[in-house]
């Protein structure tokens, strides 16, 4: 009798998850719509101090989305890169999470630049702070004999989100990635993709355009697998 009763559970809650799935995910257009609505809310509420604007790593402001940290988590761990150049550090807890990986993995140092040097930053042995423009010949060149022949490379870029800039930051540290490793295009998702449609041109023009160019990299839609990533298509892998 008991056997019987779990068998119909087992069935009935077999047949209830099957259902829940296909409504979600059958209708293709449907899924779409409702990332991008969530994507558009998580993204506008930083208007009330909530999510991106309200997200710390170890009490520090991060201007992150959680799950691509995760997605960054697990690339450190499979790549296990010797230097991360991030552009764009702000408060400095983008970098201190990718030492605090390091620290986890045993390996690895971040160089990290922004134009602003903010009071307050956590120091860690692994991390660098660079003061100056990304995109300034001397800084480039300082990034470059940092780096020196180290590997795996990985860049991120996360500084000045409009079009040029981003180009200009591709053209400069895109050689630097190593074959294999990866490249993080950040906040791609602005000027319509799916937020911000008022933004202009940003990273995901900059991208297309560097793509267009022939750039030995391509999007690594695996990334996609959250669902919701601030970086749509913004994850390329060197080939
Ligand atoms: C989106 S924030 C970086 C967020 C940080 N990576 C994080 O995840 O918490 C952008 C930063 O880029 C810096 N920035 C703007 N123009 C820059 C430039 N030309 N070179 C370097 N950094 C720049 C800004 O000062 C700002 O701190």
């Amino acid at each position: 009798m008991l056997g019987t009763l779990a068998r119909i559970v087992r069935h009935e809650v077999k047949t209830l998850r099957g259902v829940l799935y296909r409504r979600i995910a059958v209708n293709k257009a449907d899924e779409r719509t409702a990332i991008d609505e969530f994507h558009k809310l998580y993204f506008e509420a930083r208007a009330f101090n909530q999510t991106w604007r309200n997200t710390y790593w170890m009490g520090h402001p991060i201007l992150k989305c959680p799950l691509d940290l995760w997605l960054y988590q697990e690339l450190f761990f499979r790549l296990r890169p010797a230097v991360i150049v991030e552009t764009g550090t702000a408060f400095g807890a983008s970098a201190h999470f990718m030492a605090t990986m390091m620290d986890l993995i045993g390996h690895g140092q971040v160089v990290t630049i922004d134009v602003e040097e903010r009071p307050g930053r956590p120091s860690h042995a692994r991390v660098t702070y660079l003061t100056g423009s990304s995109i300034a010949p001397d800084m480039v060149a300082r990034v470059r004999e940092r780096v020196g022949n180290a590997g795996p490379i990985m860049v991120v870029l996360d500084s000045d989100h409009r079009r040029e800039h981003v180009l200009a930051e591709l053209n400069a540290y895109a050689p630097l990635v190593t074959p294999g490793s990866y490249l993080i295009v950040e906040d791609t998702n602005l000027n319509g993709h799916p937020v911000d449609p008022e933004h202009g041109p940003g990273p995901m023009e900059a991208l297309e355009a560097f793509l267009q160019g022939g750039a030995p990299f391509e999007h690594d839609a695996e990334m996609d697998k959250f669902l919701l990533t601030f970086n749509p298509r913004g994850f390329l892998k060197r080939r």
